[in-house]
């Protein structure tokens, strides 16, 4: 075989995704580490009147067989230190890396991942101009409902984000496929996070350096929506993670209520960031917003459930007993394009009589109970065939 056969165009995609994928996982948990780890810093400070009186607050910790003084200056400090580090990298290669394996893996194949015929037929075009324009257009309005009036009022703020979040998650999941409408919520979101750092955090940090280094007293308003837009994103950090992660599980999203589902692992993630940050300033959290949260991530999966999209009448024993050849015909027809050797999608092959009735409780999943199988019903399977693959896999899935 000569390399060419051995390395095509698609073995050099594969490559490109996975790779995109490990520095797009490194980078974020990068992110995320310093954004916890800061968010932790902020609120552990205690003031010390025996400091400089410019430092607002300090913290002892020891890490790596060491000890750390950290203080924070929230005036200018007697001087400017010659090197700073600043923090955005880990953000700007999070949502670099993110947004490329986006266009690798759901853009360049919307028909397949981000279109489900049976939720709206629309065009792959339509669907990439949708998702992407969503994604600049939800940034505008987010950034702008922040400085409006309501912006003022963080509980206010934190009602209206969430309606407006709910509103999009509802209008996602009834044009795109399942998963791509938790990929596009979750780009969406992780979108309005790296926009806080790029927009608002650096430029408002930079001018402050800049008023420091001038003598100037920085304007207090530059640290206030710095502040209320990193704690914006440390509440999201959570549901965004179950978001990126949920595309692998067809229980997620293959439901009717998927809407209600990711609105309630919003708020589930929300409750719980909101007793780590209490904890984490020294209060005393309220121990039922772990019960709350867990309620919520309780309704989420039972909705999910319920949900589910299969839609066959339920299975009569007395029907008649299905030959382990009709199985292996639709399976040929239906699922073999895309599920042969050697990069099947997650290592699923149907090459031989064997590996079919081996996977029988991952096809009755895939292909009846959730109906994300075949992807985007790219061959067209009919109920009918997913009745005899559900009749076959309930007679114990003999051959
Ligand atoms: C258009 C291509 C395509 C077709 C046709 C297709 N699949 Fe898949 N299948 C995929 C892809 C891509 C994945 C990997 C999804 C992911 O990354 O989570 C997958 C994953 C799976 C998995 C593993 C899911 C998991 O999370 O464990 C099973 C099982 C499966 N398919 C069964 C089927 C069956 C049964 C059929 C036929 C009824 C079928 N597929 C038809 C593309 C396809």
């Amino acid at each position: 075989m000569s390399m060419l056969a051995l390395f095509d165009t698609d073995m050099a995609l594969e490559w490109a995704g996975m790779l995109a994928r490990w520095v797009h996982v490194i980078a974020g948990i990068c992110w995320i580490g310093s954004s916890f780890y800061f968010m932790a810093l902020d609120a552990e400070l205690k003031p010390n009147p025996r400091l400089d009186p410019r430092v607002k607050g300090e913290a002892w910790q020891v890490h790596g067989g060491g000890f750390y003084h950290m203080q924070k200056f929230t005036v200018v400090p007697e001087f400017m230190p010659k090197e700073l580090t600043w923090f955005k990298w880990e953000a700007y290669s999070t949502w670099i890396f993110g947004f490329l394996l986006l266009c690798l893996t759901y853009f360049t194949h919307a028909s397949t991942y981000l279109i489900d015929p049976e939720v709206a037929d629309i065009s792959p075009v339509l669907a990439v101009a949708m998702g992407a324009g969503s994604l600049a257009l939800g940034w505008l309005v987010y950034t702008g409902l922040c400085r409006s009036p309501i912006g003022k009022d963080q509980g206010r703020l934190a009602l209206a984000g969430f309606v407006l979040l709910v509103a999009i998650i509802y209008g996602y999941t009834h044009v795109f496929s399942g998963r791509g409408a938790f990929i596009l919520i979750g780009a969406l979101v992780g979108s309005v996070m790296v926009g806080n750092v790029f927009f608002i955090i650096m430029p408002n940090q930079r001018k402050t350096v800049a008023a420091l280094m001038k003598g100037e007293v920085p304007d207090a308003a530059w640290g206030k929506e710095a502040k209320q837009r990193s704690t914006h994103n440390n509440y999201l950090t959570l549901p965004v993670v179950f978001i990126m992660l949920s595309g692998h599980y067809a229980i997620t999203y293959q439901t009717r209520w998927a809407w209600i589902v990711i609105s309630c692992v919003f708020v589930a993630g929300f409750l719980v960031r909101h007793w780590f940050n209490v904890h984490n300033a020294g209060g005393t959290p309220d121990w039922k917003l772990w019960p709350a949260s867990a309620a919520f991530i309780l309704v989420g999966l039972t909705l999910a459930v319920l949900g589910l999209k299969d839609v066959l009448p339920a299975y009569d024993p007395a029907a008649p007993k299905v030959e382990f050849a009709e199985v292996e015909r639709i399976i040929n027809e239906r699922c073999r394009v895309c599920h042969v050797a050697p990069s099947a999608p997650q290592g699923v092959v149907f090459e031989n009589a064997r590996q079919i009735q081996a996977l029988a409780p991952k096809i009755y999943l895939q292909a009846v109970k959730t109906r994300a199988m075949p992807l985007g019903n790219a061959t067209q399977i009919t109920d009918d065939e997913r009745q005899t693959l559900r009749d076959w896999v309930a007679q114990g899935a003999p051959r």
